[in-house]
């Protein structure tokens, strides 16, 4: 074995593994990788004592009888217990004599900051609890929040969990079309959203995009405007309140709901391969005891920590890595409105340095951005409060790890690669930082109570080092519990390919240790700069353009993005063909699904290779953009002459 450096991660003998530093397992809560196979497999035989035990250190209003109940694809979790998110987020720790201790320290993208204490917070949040219910919102009632990164998008999501209300957030960038469709799908009566928010220097028109989405439609009896920017916004009489006029006269008590442990909690929307997102319903206890354990483990927090994770709550990862998980621990965070380059790429450096982070939680995309910009963005930065350094959202490519490493954690910091979902709620694959060695690119080891396989189509685990479809064997607290409004989807989606076994969607490779990695999506979802999007989705946008017939989109590496989007379409008229349509295309698109989802490259062609039932065959396509050749299996193609039209634009066009 390697000498080991006291402060620093050291290579193991076979030279592509980083060990834990003792500094830093001596300290962890698990600091061995015999200590974690233990908890591991004592998760897995007997969940009750493991789920038990980390259940307990949370409050429970009425304990469970049962710890699960499984009738497969579906399950409860905590059967009988009565519980709340909110109180256990806020009022625990008020309890406990924290109520003084930051809870969030943010800073809006001008530059303004705020520090709100527990206290602060739970008052806030008991407020708008009110405000709710006295505008009619009750257990099971859907909101929707579409708000900036400022901490009242926190307290909109707490309020509607301490009243059981269940809150759908949208992120900030999606599009009016966007919105209605969440609106619609999940029936929800109340909006809450904010004039503007800040994005690089300039206003995003929040309340606008609501305005248009809810222009048509009658369901939504309220939106109440949060006054970030102060830019005028018009305000439908009888419809439309301030947040400070309704909060001004709210009274600040409000006892948290006593809800079952399977009441629904949010339904978050996301990609699918059909052109229409899923709304993934997630409930209370599972949630709640899943997202405080893997915060707790993974990012091995101690009390004195300083955590920020520069998701935005709009995604899975705002919700349980910003909202729940460190509330739930009662841990000190630091929110942050804006872009990572505002005014430029220091930003996120200079945070660190002001709030002394110890936890940092981003993007590979992030980091990648951060890496083409320059190191001189960081030279005249403190970084050394950081302790951990964490990853989601995407496979890290090895360069873009050692710069992370080296640059940012001055090759002291592990980093922690976390592999999950919004299905699965909460991390399911991560090192724990004391313990677990660690393998660029390679997310690791499952978490305690997550039974994950490779397997191969007939369902047997593929051999070390072969790819195959990741699996989840069992089902675990944070999981999903449907489509909402689509149960059969859900079964069809996650549960058809090997009976009793969750299908992530995602291929990888189990090495002979258990080390887990992820090769990328098996389905037609993309992941653009962390973000997903489905193929069909950005497809239906198109063909709904007036002069589209057919569309087909497909995934291409992409040096920042992780993968571009390339669109091949057909014009109902060729002549209709100008020199500004492809800009107006992606437009088009950016209003109908947001500008995460504007195409990186068009391609206009008379026809699309399909098969004879009239399937459009995308991995042709994909093949062609991707290696310039198209060698696939050509049997079934229908018309093998649009395939010559397509290597002569593919080659010829270069941008
Ligand atoms: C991908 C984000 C490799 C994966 C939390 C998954 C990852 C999808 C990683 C879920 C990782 C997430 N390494 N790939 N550490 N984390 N993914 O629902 O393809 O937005 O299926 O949840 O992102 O994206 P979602």
């Amino acid at each position: 074995m390697n000498q080991r450096p006291n402060n620093s991660l050291s290579l193991s003998d076979n030279d592509s593994f980083y060990s834990p530093s003792d500094d830093f397992a001596q300290q962890a809560r698990v600091s061995s990788m015999t200590q974690y196979r233990q908890m591991h497999e004592m998760s897995l035989q007997k969940p009750e004592l493991f789920w038990g035990a980390e259940a307990r250190e949370l409050h429970w209003f009425t304990p469970w009888n049962q710890l699960l109940n499984w009738e497969s694809p579906h399950a409860q979790w905590f059967t009988e217990a009565k519980t709340n998110l909110a109180f256990n987020c806020l009022d625990r720790h008020l309890e406990a004599g924290l109520g003084e201790k930051a809870a969030i320290l943010w800073e809006g993208e001008p530059g303004d900051t705020r520090a709100i204490s527990y206290k602060e917070l739970h008052q806030e949040v008991c407020k708008l609890a009110n405000v709710l219910q006295s505008s009619g919102i009750g257990a099971e009632s859907r909101v929707i929040i579409y708000m900036p990164m400022i901490p009242e998008a926190t307290v909109a999501m707490l309020a509607c969990a301490r009243i059981g209300a269940v809150h759908s957030v949208v992120f900030g960038g999606f599009s009016a079309d966007s919105i209605r469709d969440r609106i619609e799908d999940s029936g929800a009566e109340l909006v809450i959203t904010a004039d503007t928010g800040w994005r690089r220097g300039k206003t995003v028109p929040l309340k606008e995009n609501v305005d248009k989405a809810i222009s048509s439609n009658s369901q939504i009896k309220k939106v109440i405007v949060y006054q970030r920017t102060n830019t005028p916004v018009s305000m439908q009489a009888g419809r439309d309140t301030w947040w400070h006029d309704e909060m001004a006269s709210a009274p600040g008590q409000h006892e948290a709901a006593k809800l079952d442990a399977e009441h629904p909690l949010f339904i978050l929307y996301t990609s699918g391969s059909t052109g229409k997102p899923k709304g993934i319903l997630h409930t209370t206890a599972g949630y709640m005891v899943g997202t405080y354990t893997t915060c707790k483990y993974v990012f091995d927090l101690r009390k004195d920590d300083v955590y920020w994770c520069t998701a935005d709550v709009g995604w899975i990862t705002g919700h349980s890595y910003i909202t729940y998980g460190p509330l739930l621990n009662g841990v000190t965070q630091v929110m942050y409105e804006g872009a990572p380059n505002y005014p430029d790429f220091s930003r996120f450096w200079s945070i660190v340095e002001t709030y002394k982070v110890s936890i940092f939680y981003t993007a590979p995309t992030a980091i990648r951005a951060f890496i083409k910009a320059g190191d001189e963005f960081i030279k005249d930065h403190d970084l050394s409060s950081l302790r951990l350094l964490g990853t989601v959202g995407e496979p890290i490519n090895p360069a873009a790890w050692h710069w992370y490493y080296e640059t940012i954690g001055n090759s002291r910091c592990p980093i922690v690669d976390t592999w999950w979902q919004t299905e699965t709620g909460a991390i399911m694959i991560a090192p724990l930082p004391g313990a677990t060695p660690i393998r660029p690119g390679t997310a690791t080891q499952p978490f305690f109570g997550i039974d994950a396989a490779v397997l191969d189509e007939n369902g047997n685990p593929c051999p070390p080092g072969v790819a195959g479809k990741l699996v989840i064997q069992k089902p675990w607290p944070s999981m999903l519990r449907t489509i909402y409004g689509d149960d059969d989807r859900y079964r069809d989606t996650y549960w058809s390919d090997y009976p009793g076994k969750y299908t992530t969607g995602d291929g990888a490779i189990m090495d002979e240790h258990g080390n887990i990695s992820i090769v990328g999506r098996l389905d037609d979802v993309l992941n653009v700069s962390g973000h997903r999007l489905g193929t069909a989705e950005i497809e239906s946008a198109l063909v709904a353009h007036p002069l589209v017939a057919e569309a087909a989109v497909i995934g291409a590496p992409h040096e920042l993005k992780g993968e571009a989007i390339v669109c091949f379409v057909t014009l109902k008229a060729a002549e209709s063909q100008s020199p500004s349509l492809s800009s107006e295309l992606r437009e088009h698109v950016g209003q109908s699904i947001g500008a995460i989802a504007k195409p990186d490259q068009i391609y206009f062609t008379s026809g699309l290779p399909k098969t004879r039932s009239g399937k459009i065959m995308r991995r042709l396509l994909k093949e062609l953009v991707n290696t310039g050749e198209i060698t696939g299996n050509l049997s079934t193609i229908e018309d093998p002459h649009v395939l010559e039209e397509l290597k002569a634009t593919v080659l010829g066009v270069s941008s």
